[in-house]
């Protein structure tokens, strides 16, 4: 596999990444292509803070509409901070500063005027664990068009209850048992049950972190396929330990090192001929 330093002249393995002073501006820059053609989201010059923790740095990347971006990289390298970022759930943790700017459909979501919770609907989230409300099945995807009112009656309520299951992939294996706990699920179940949590409120983009690493290889096939069919009608950021898995599903992929984007690009561009020394090493298994 060749390794070609276009951007980056020395090798940024020889900088001292971990020494980040607070704020180094273009003291590097990101190699291929960090816009999108038609961008949903759009972050510039995103810096992350945990107290006096520089944890995302400088970091620009699109997400544009219709297309998966896959987020790799080291554990700790800040993919799961950058996600939040992308909904403000970083709002949620004491001491977390985000400074930049990250658009939605032109719109800045930092804006004082801008309201977090129907934010949230727009850009959804998937976690790790699935989180079922301990409610049925019903009532967990109910629960959001339910608050954000978009139901106008009880019948379109079940019919957005029906065709988010349906869409999640989820209905066949629930629909006589809409009343039970969502909790009494299999973990791949409770996980569509979430996707379909997240679907329910229309939104734009659905963020996933790590969604498949509690499940096991036929859940998890059946999330990656649900991940394809969805592209369709959202955007989706999804954070994943695993490059088959980002080779699979995504078009594009973002590869983070401590805190940086270190390269962007073509999915199968980065997987077979990355730029970057730092993406050769890590998808060859050299390092991470
Ligand atoms: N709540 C927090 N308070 C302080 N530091 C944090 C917090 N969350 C994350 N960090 C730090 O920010 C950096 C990025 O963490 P983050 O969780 O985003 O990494 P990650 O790439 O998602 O890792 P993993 O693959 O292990 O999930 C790490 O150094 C981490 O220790
Ligand atoms: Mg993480």
């Amino acid at each position: 596999m060749s390794t070609v330093m276009l951007e980056n002249e020395s090798s940024a393995a020889d900088q001292d990444l971990s020494e980040a002073p607070a704020i180094e501006k273009a003291s590097y820059r990101t190699v291929g292509e960090i816009e999108s053609a038609n961008p949903i989201m759009s972050a510039r010059d995103v810096q992350v803070f945990y107290g006096d923790k520089h944890a995302i740095i400088d970091v620009n990347l699109d997400i544009g509409a219709n297309e998966v971006v896959a987020m790799i990289g080291p554990s700790g390298c800040g993919k799961s901070t950058f996600l939040r970022c992308l909904n403000r759930m970083n709002d949620t943790i004491d001491g977390c500063r985000v400074e930049g700017a990250i658009t939605l459909d032109g719109a800045d979501i930092y804006d004082k005027r801008m309201d977090v919770v129907p934010l949230r609907a727009r850009v959804g989230m998937v976690f790790q664990k699935p989180n079922p409300f301990p409610k049925s099945i019903f009532e967990n995807v109910a629960y959001g068009p339910r608050i954000h009112g978009l139901a106008r009656d009880k019948y379109d309520l079940d019919e957005i209850v029906h065709t988010s299951l349906e869409k999640a992939g989820l209905l066949n294996e629930v629909k006589d048992r809409l009343d039970s706990p969502g909790t009494g699920l299999s973990g791949g179940q409770q996980q569509r049950l979430c996707i379909a949590r997240a679907i329910a409120v229309s939104p734009e983009v659905i963020l996933m972190d790590e969604p498949c690493s509690a499940l096991d290889p036929i859940a998890t096939a059946k999330i990656e396929e649900l991940i394809d069919e969805l592209r369709e009608n959202y955007t989706i950021a999804i954070v994943t330990h695993s490059m088959q898995q980002a080779a699979r599903v995504s078009q594009r992929t973002a590869y983070f090192h401590l805190g940086k984007l270190i390269e962007v690009g073509e999915t199968s561009q980065i997987f077979t001929n990355p730029r970057h020394k730092l993406t050769e090493d890590y998808i060859t298994g050299r390092f991470g």
